[in-house]
């Protein structure tokens, strides 16, 4: 008999070498621009019914060190947002008593870096209270800085169709949060010092939901969750292990969708990144 494997993610990865796709699916993956012949469409799968949802970037070289989000026309009147603290000054929070509403309430109300005084409000996250599948992407652009929720822009819809073409979907199975959750001024790079205020946030939020998987999507994300500086095309390929709270959760890393949008022809590399995604969330 074979040995079992120790390693869930090897296994996994192994299990996806031959897919079969609905043609809803295929569907999608054409949209996305990938359409290779190895992926049949009309293949029987089996999708599972999920829980109902509770509100609440390789490259280009240059795409490692470039701002990665669509940057929009400057404000007519401008923000003049205040330099967020100083590194040292970023003080500890203590969220460990919180529930989910109660940390979207606490970021709702946060002022622990700059980016409070220019936003129009905070941007908690989105989707279902025990998702198999956590998304962080970056920071809330000017859409979601409007609405309240993150990924509404056109990285949001380009995200819908990546999860619905695994058999997800963000009104389901999935949460949506971001590293940092106020709108960075002109969509530039969120700084190291907002990152930081907000990480106990995302921590704690990631600890609650307890996903089967995190899909960290783009350099900042795979960044703060992974505690490096890796180069985004090193991190992607295999899934890392992220410790918390006395747990083990597999994180996988991928383009960011703005960077996605912009070079499209790396949607093949994301769609094998994403075919981990779906190997560990059936686990
Ligand atoms: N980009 C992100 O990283 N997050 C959003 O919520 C929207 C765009």
């Amino acid at each position: 008999m074979a040995e079992p494997n120790p390693n869930p993610a090897q296994s996994s990865k192994r299990s996806i070498e031959r897919i079969f796709v609905s043609r809803l699916q295929h569907g999608w993956l054409k949209a996305m621009g990938i359409d290779v012949p190895w992926i049949a469409a009309n293949e029987p799968q089996a999708v599972k019914p999920q829980p109902k949802v509770a509100d609440t970037q390789a490259s280009m070289p240059a795409a490692e060190h470039a701002p990665t989000r669509a940057v929009s026309p400057p404000p007519s009147r401008p923000v003049i947002a205040p330099a967020a603290k100083p590194l040292e000054q970023v003080t500890e929070l203590d969220v460990s008593t919180l529930d989910l509403a109660q940390v979207a309430q606490s970021i709702s109300a946060c002022q622990r870096c700059g980016l409070c005084h220019a936003r129009q409000q905070a941007v908690p996250g989105q989707g279902v209270d025990k998702p198999t599948i956590l998304i962080v992407g970056e920071a809330p652009g000017e859409q979601e800085d409007l609405q309240g929720k993150p990924f509404v822009g056109r990285s949001g819809e380009l995200l819908q169709n990546m999860l619905k073409a695994i058999g997800h979907d963000r009104d389901t199975s999935v949460f949506i949060t971001n590293v940092v959750k106020c709108r960075p001024p002109a969509n530039r790079n969120p700084r190291d010092e907002e990152i930081l205020a907000c990480a106990p946030y995302l921590n704690r939020q990631i600890e609650l939901l307890a996903p089967k998987v995190v899909l960290a999507m783009g350099r900042f994300a795979a960044h703060a969750l992974l505690d490096t500086d890796a180069p985004l095309q090193a991190l992607r390929g295999s899934p890392h292990m992220l410790a918390l709270a006395g747990k083990q959760l597999p994180v996988i890393v991928t383009y960011h969708p703005a960077y996605l949008l912009r070079r499209p022809v790396d949607k093949r590399l994301a769609w094998e990144d994403l075919k981990q995604v779906r190997a560990l969330a059936a686990i």
